[in-house]
This record gives structure tokens, C-alpha cells and sequence, in this order.
């Protein structure tokens, strides 16, 4: 988030425009708690800490998950703390963006959402602010925690975050040469949960000196890590393999830590396309990553697109309730490599 604060104060600075951030996101705004950015006269400096901000984790603007706006009430308080303001950028996920479009549509503010939230779960974006370095962090936290399983011969579940869309588990899995996989997308009960996990357990093992087995579970799939374990070490004990199962449950760990490159890349052609976009009249609508292939309106990058946010809420909705293409196509490839994983 801090990466793509830095690329919008660049390009207003560049546009001519002042530029002024909301502290602790929709609680900010509410409450007219505002910091400039950038300078208030030309030549419209940038604020001199987000050179260093934008590559360091998290926002120095704040975030929050506010109550408030969800009320009318709130949102006309945030309304009065607008007058003045020609547009607003927001940067978040599901919530965030689905208040931009209340904005839009209830008070006609000119808004243009960013897609930010290391969950994936957002329509019309093939990635949002984030995504890439949790995945990073749980590839490499993998990479250790297989090191320790290798030493002891053990299988580790490890729990990434995700809320419910599986994607970091599924992405991070063929990345860290997992041996399975599980998410809510596959609807799994308890029973096959485990009986899913001891017939990777005992499919690994069959392998000559295989010593590790790793397995990443979406926190969306509702059953604890270590009640999962716990089952498991009890199903295997008939086989008397004497293999040993831990769980690691990674949480928010994952949602910290220097952005990558590729974070600091997509953040640096959102922020631009985003500014652009308002000072070129849009508003309503967020950009989103991934050329011509999902549709769209054209920015003058050719990796970004610009959408609707009534669409991008519905997709997200259906990404969330299974019905998106999107997510059966993920279901589909995990699927397909579930024969393939545990090789
Ligand atoms: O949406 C991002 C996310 O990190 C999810 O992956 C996770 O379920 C949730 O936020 C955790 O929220 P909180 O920080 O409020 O516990």
C-alpha cells in the first residue's frame, strides 16, 4: 500500500495536483482526518518519507475496518469532510471498494479504487497490491519449515491466510512443491479432509527416501489446523508409518514484510492509470491488472484496464460464492494437479 501512496503523490506532483491522505481509511475520513501528501503549491512536492515508505510493508496512512461507514449516517459525515476534494483514490479490498461505489452512486463523489488485498479475491484484476509478496513470504517460510521436516522425516500443515478465496494456497502449493493442497473451493467435508490428507501422507512416503511432506491449507476451509493434525496422526497410527504431523498456522505474518517487485511494479502503473483515470472525468470505476483479455475500458497502459465498480462487486461476489469462472477454473487446475503434487 505504501508502494502505490508513493506512485499516486508522483503523479499528482507530476499533473499539478495536491494531494492529501486519509488517515486510518474509512474512520479517517469520517472523523476529515487528513495529511498532504504532497506540497500545496506548485511545483507539488512529494511528502519527503514516502521515497523510503514506498518500499517498506504495511500503509502510513493507517488502515481500519470501520463500522461507521457502513451506516448512512457515517457516510454523510465522510460526504462533509469531502467538500473541497475533486476526487479520492481507495485503495483496499472487497469492503473498501464497496464503499467507493456507495460514494459514487449515493453522493456522486468522483472515486477510483485500487485493488489491494492479499486475499486475490477481487474481480476483474488478475492480481491485487499484495498478492505476490505473501505469496513470497509463505514460499519462503515453506522452504524452512521443509528444511526442519526433511531433518525429522515429518509432514507439516501449514495454514495461509485468505479468507475465504483459496487462492494463496493454491498458488503458493505448486510454488513450494507441495504434496497437497486444501481450500473451501473444494467443499470437502471433515471425514474426506482427513481421509484427503492421510492418503497424501501415505502417497509421499511410498516414494524412496522421500523425508518431507508439506501440505498448505486455505484458512477458508473451516476445520483448525491442529484438530486436523490431531485427526490425522490418529488415522495414520493403524499404519504404522511413524510419521510425525505439525501444523503451522501462518496468519498475519503473511500480510507484512518489504513489497516485491512485482507489488512495487503493479502499485507504480495503478497509481499512475488511477490519477489519470480521475483527472480524466472517470469515476466509479477501479483499475484492474491483466491487459485485454477480461475486458474493460482501455488506460494508456497497456496492462491496465479500467471497470465499472458494480462489476467488479459482482465478480467478487461470485468469486467468493463459486459461480465465477475464475474460480472454477482454479478449482478445475487443482484438480487436475492433485495426481500431480504429491510426485
Ligand atoms: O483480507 C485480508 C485478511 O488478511 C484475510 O486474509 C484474513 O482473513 C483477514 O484479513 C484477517 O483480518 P484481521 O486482521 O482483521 O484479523
Amino acid at each position: 500500500m505504501n508502494s502505490v501512496l508513493r506512485s499516486v503523490a508522483k503523479v499528482c506532483a507530476a499533473q499539478g495536483v495536491h494531494l492529501l491522505g486519509v488517515l486510518d481509511g474509512y474512520e479517517g475520513l469520517i472523523d476529515g482526518r487528513f495529511e498532504p501528501l504532497t506540497a500545496a503549491e506548485a511545483p507539488f512536492t512529494p511528502r519527503a518519507d514516502l521515497e523510503l515508505a514506498g518500499g517498506i510493508g504495511g500503509t502510513v496512512l493507517g488502515s481500519a475496518r470501520s463500522k461507521r461507514f457502513l451506516t448512512g449516517e457515517g457516510r454523510a459525515k465522510a460526504l462533509r469532510a469531502l467538500s473541497g476534494v475533486d476526487g479520492l483514490i481507495v485503495v483496499g479490498g472487497n469492503g473498501s471498494l464497496t464503499g467507493a461505489h456507495a460514494l459514487a452512486t449515493e453522493h456522486g463523489v468522483r472515486v477510483i479504487g485500487i485493488p489491494a488485498s492479499i486475499d486475490n479475491d477481487i474481480g476483474c484484476t488478475a492480481t491485487a497490491l499484495g498478492v505476490d509478496t505473501a505469496l513470497n513470504t509463505i514460499v519462503e517460510a515453506c522452504d524452512k519449515v521443509s528444511d526442519t521436516a526433511r531433518a525429522h522425516k515429518r509432514a507439516f500443515v501449514v495454514e495461509v491466510m485468505g479468507r475465504q478465496c483459496g487462492y494463496l494456497a493454491m498458488a503458493s502449493a505448486v510454488a513450494a512443491g507441495a504434496d497437497g493442497v486444501l481450500f473451501r473451493e473444494q467443499d470437502r467435508t471433515e471425514g474426506e479432509l482427513v481421509e484427503a490428507l492421510a492418503q497424501v501422507i501415505r502417497r509421499a512416503y511410498a516414494v524412496p527416501n522421500k523425508r518431507r511432506v508439506l501440505i498448505i491449507k486455505a484458512e477458508g476451509v473451516e476445520v483448525p489446523c491442529t484438530k486436523l493434525v490431531r485427526e490425522v496422526e490418529e488415522r495414520l497410527e493403524a499404519d504404522r508409518l511413524g510419521i510425525g504431523v505439525r501444523a503451522v498456522v501462518l496468519g498475519h505474518l503473511v500480510r507484512g514484510g518489504r513489497p516485491s517487485f512485482q507489488d512495487r511494479m503493479v502499485a507504480g502503473r495503478f497509481g499512475m492509470a488511477a490519477v489519470m483515470a480521475l483527472l480524466g472525468g472517470q469515476t466509479d470505476q477501479m483499475v484492474g491488472w491483466g491487459g485485454t483479455s477480461g475486458g474493460g475500458a482501455k488506460t494508456q497502459d497497456p496492462m491496465v484496464r479500467l471497470f465499472p465498480l458494480s462489476r467488479v462487486l459482482e465478480e467478487t461476489q461470485a468469486m467468493i460464492d463459486g459461480s465465477s469462472p475464475v474460480t472454477r477454473w482454479r478449482v478445475e487446475m487443482l484438480r487436475q494437479l492433485e495426481g500431480v503434487l504429491p510426485l
